[in-house]
């Protein structure tokens, strides 16, 4: 196995204060949309804390998601930005961000969504509902929900669609019952994906408005708790979210203005973050097929998957920019690279994660850069993230991280590894036998 001559053995952090992914989903208004985060509420506390950063201050997230770093920072009356380039998630996460919105104003408009759900019920003769559902939702819908259950979704789903609502109250329905959709779903709704032929017999028969009525309750609950548990000078402080793309911030992020960055980028492990949310896409009819999904979100994100890559297209190239800037990165990358072309050629699927690495790196390059240009000096950029070995070939994506960190400006960087993954696989003849890690990659700006 090679090896980068700049790798030391990173050294493992004691990570009780850094929390799991599971303190997010039993926490409130963190816990509206299961989403893969890469890191706790908690460590994002944690960050904060051991970087001094106080009300006043700037925290930025160039990978938002559903809005993790964002809303630590507004509990504590930090200012912060963030950037999201999914349109779906960065809906999720403005709606987390939103604790201004007017209660009676939800509970106005969740009457009425409910007459009309009601009142179309009762209209609705049985006989049409197949033919129905049909016209309006792909197959994989119809395989996920019983048709009374789905009747009932799409009469919700309309009502907030149709109903003289202020986009406020929109955010909370369309967050609220996409957050009630797997719950319901006969389908196996496995994380992250859904498998529509294993049946979850614990749906059946749950009555769909009802669970709709009382997430809109928990959610309105959540937000008076938080607002009751935040720092009393929240609401001084300013969050600018962004459906935009972390490469090309420019325009929406001035020069040295934050003070420090939180964030967990997608890995390399050929994650689709545009697959995560097909049941959702094709539930508010926003695609009706892969090619919908590829078109309006997949083309957006950095490159992590290979889903995401047609082999005619050149970006994969490694970017003279990046070879320039850093040259020990750059030989390791293709060497790397070449390995993959060939062995991609003698296994099945043929799997282009030859190209894979090289696109994903030319996108993180393109963002540090970014993240170097907004940074102020004497501060910090922390990226959560794990490494991988697509066809049992170690990218070590927390140092290269870090070496590109240095190539763009940046003056140290240390590697804290937070968890070791995939040994459970070691003995799986089909798997590869590499201890994949979990680190904290932190840039410093002199
Ligand atoms: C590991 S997730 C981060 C999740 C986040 N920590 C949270 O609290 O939900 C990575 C995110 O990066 C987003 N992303 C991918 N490419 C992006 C880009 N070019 N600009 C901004 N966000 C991007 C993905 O859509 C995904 O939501």
């Amino acid at each position: 196995m090679r090896q980068l001559s700049f790798i030391e053995i990173p050294k493992t952090v004691e990570n009780k204060e850094w929390g799991t992914f599971k303190d997010s989903l039993r926490a409130p208004i963190h816990n509206w949309f299961t989403y893969p985060a890469g890191f706790s509420f908690k460590a994002v506390e944690s960050s904060i804390r051991n970087n001094c950063i106080r009300q006043g201050q700037v925290v930025y997230d160039p990978f938002m998601g559903s809005g993790t770093t964002n809303l630590v920072a507004k509990k504590l009356a930090i200012n912060s930005y963030g950037i999201e380039a999914h349109p779906f998630v960065f809906r999720i996460a403005r709606t987390k961000m939103n604790w201004e919105i007017d209660e009676d104003d939800i509970f106005h408009s969740l009457r009425e969504v409910e007459k009309r759900v009601i009142n179309r019920k009762r209209h609705f003769a049985i006989k049409n509902i197949q033919a129905c559902l049909e016209k309006e939702f792909p197959d994989l819908i119809l395989k996920c929900f019983e048709n009374i259950a789905l009747m009932d979704l799409l009469s919700i789903r309309n009502a907030v669609l149709d109903g003289n609502f202020t986009e406020d109250v929109k955010d909370i329905f369309f967050v609220g019952l996409t957050s009630i959709l797997r719950q319901v779903s006969t389908a196996a709704t496995g994380w992250p994906y859904i498998a529509p032929n294993k049946h979850k017999s614990t749906s059946l028969n749950k009555n769909v408005l009802h669970e709709f009525i009382r997430m809109i309750h928990k959610m309105v609950s959540d937000i008076r708790n938080t607002v009751h548990e935040a720092n009393v000078n929240y609401p001084k402080s300013s969050h600018e979210i962004f459906n935009a793309d972390c490469r090309k911030t420019k325009d929406l992020i001035p020069d040295l203005s934050v003070d420090h960055v939180f964030t967990s980028p997608p890995y390399l492990n050929n994650f689709d973050y545009a697959d995560r949310t097909r049941l959702e896409l094709y539930f508010w009819g926003e695609a009706k097929n892969w090619g919908d999904i590829s078109e309006n979100i997949r083309t957006r994100l950095i490159t992590s998957a290979t889903t995401q890559i047609s082999r005619d297209d050149p970006k994969y190239q490694l970017l003279d920019e990046l070879n320039k800037s850093c040259p020990k990165v750059c030989a390791f990358l293709k060497a790397s690279i070449s390995q993959l072309s060939e062995i991609r050629l003698t296994r099945g699927g043929k799997k282009s994660y030859d190209l894979l690495v090289g696109g994903y790196f030319n996108d993180i390059y393109q963002m540090i850069l970014e993240v170097y240009r907004v940074l102020k000096n004497n501060s910090k950029a922390v990226f959560v993230l794990g490494d991988s070995a697509p066809y049992g070939i170690h990218i070590p994506t927390d140092d290269l991280i870090g070496e590109i960190g240095l190539g763009v400006g940046f003056s140290e960087y240390h590697v804290d590894v937070l968890r070791e993954r995939g040994g459970k696989w070691k003995d799986n003849p089909q798997r590869h036998g590499i201890l994949l890690r979990e680190s904290i990659v932190t840039l410093e700006k002199a």
